[in-house]
């Protein structure tokens, strides 16, 4: 299979289109077997459900070249059932676990061409989603879905690379208590928007969000979970009802325990504890882990230990490991890797 012609090396996280797309329909209180299609476009009423309510949930997820050639995907089993969970939120239908984690097989080896090259720093992203496409007027759930699956390859999500990213701790909420922050909903992004804009116009890569009752503990960032790293060592990381379940924090407290031996710490974090990190990073799927240098806390400064230049070295060994065990070069844990060609 001969790739396209694409810079796989500058690649930012932006759209590309590529050849297939996976489409299911869910009418009459069932889902169709779905298909392979070459339209990226959609048509809908003007009135359907997404667009008035935003009935809509997604999910994220890479296909990796491995060092031997291979194809594969990471824990696509995990977005299965949080879309699953998503869906119960938003009184969608569930899209069952292995007709998802089929149909993201079906995408990556469609479109096997676009899958980045071993080395390239570039992976194919996956954007499983699903909304309410018939015409709804009253405020309640759709009666119609669809279920998609499109791919297109990236390059790192935030410019700089490697380069730690200065962050500011917002003043606006993410996730209202007892809201949907913990699922994967367009809403929760669309409520992120103004904020990131803000943030960017004064200087800033990412907003910090508090937790929405008491703004005192530390949240997510609009698209990634947080990971610290404290002074003696130990990776601590939120718990909190109200952020989203990232799959790549949950295995990298796994490997944080597991292939490096670190204690680690699943709590809640105070803001007033930042100064004692010595470590910060962004973890997501898209983000990878991308380090943090500077916390910024209306106007107050505090810079972690680990500097501006480049990754603290405890968030570098984490970062080593999850990409190894992705591209193939360290074994992983069982049921992690799943090859598709
Ligand atoms: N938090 C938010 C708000 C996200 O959008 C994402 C991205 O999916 C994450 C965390 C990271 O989750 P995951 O590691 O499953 O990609
Ligand atoms: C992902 O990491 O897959 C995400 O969904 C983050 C997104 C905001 C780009």
């Amino acid at each position: 299979m001969e790739k396209k012609d694409i810079d796989w090396a500058n690649l930012g996280f932006g759209y590309v289109e590529t050849d297939k797309r996976f489409v299911s329909n869910y009418t009459n209180g069932a889902w169709d077997d779905g298909q392979l299609i070459s339209d990226s476009m959609i048509t809908m009423s003007e009135c359907a459900c997404v667009l008035q309510y935003a009935q809509t949930i997604f999910e994220g997820l890479k296909a990796y070249t491995t060092e031997d050639g291979h194809i594969v995907t990471f824990r696509p089993d995990l977005n299965a059932s949080r879309m699953a969970a998503s869906a119960a939120r938003l009184e969608m239908p569930v899209y069952e676990e292995a007709k998802f984690v089929d149909a993201v097989a079906k995408v990556v080896e469609a479109n096997a061409a676009y899958v980045p090259p071993y080395g390239s720093g570039a992976t194919l992203y996956l954007r499983p989603f699903m909304f309410g496409i018939n015409p709804v007027i009253g405020v309640k759930p759709a009666t119609d879905y669809q279920f998609r699956i499109f791919s297109t390859p990236v390059g790192p999500y935030f410019k700089g690379g490697a380069k730690p990213l200065t962050i500011k701790i917002s003043d606006f909420d993410r996730a209202a208590p007892q809201g949907t922050g913990n699922i994967k909903a367009g809403l929760n992004y669309a409520m992120s928007l103004h904020a990131i804009v803000t943030a960017h116009k004064e200087g800033f890569d990412e907003n910090m969000y508090l937790d929405p009752k008491t703004r005192t503990k530390v949240e997510e960032t609009g698209g990634a979970n947080f990971l610290f790293v404290t002074k003696d060592n130990k990776v601590v990381t939120p718990k909190s009802d109200s952020i989203l379940p990232s799959i790549t924090r949950r295995s990298l407290v796994y490997v944080a325990k597991e292939y490096l031996g670190l204690e680690v710490e699943e709590r809640e974090i105070y803001v007033d504890e930042l100064p004692d990190m010595a470590e910060a990073g962004l973890c997501g799927t898209a983000a990878v882990i991308s380090p943090v240098g500077k916390i910024v806390d209306h106007g107050k400064e505090i810079c972690l230990p680990s500097g501006m230049s480049e990754m603290g070295p405890t968030t570098k060994k984490l970062y080593d490991t999850l990409t190894g065990i992705q591209m193939g070069r360290i074994e992983a844990p069982e049921g992690w890797i799943k090859v598709i060609m």
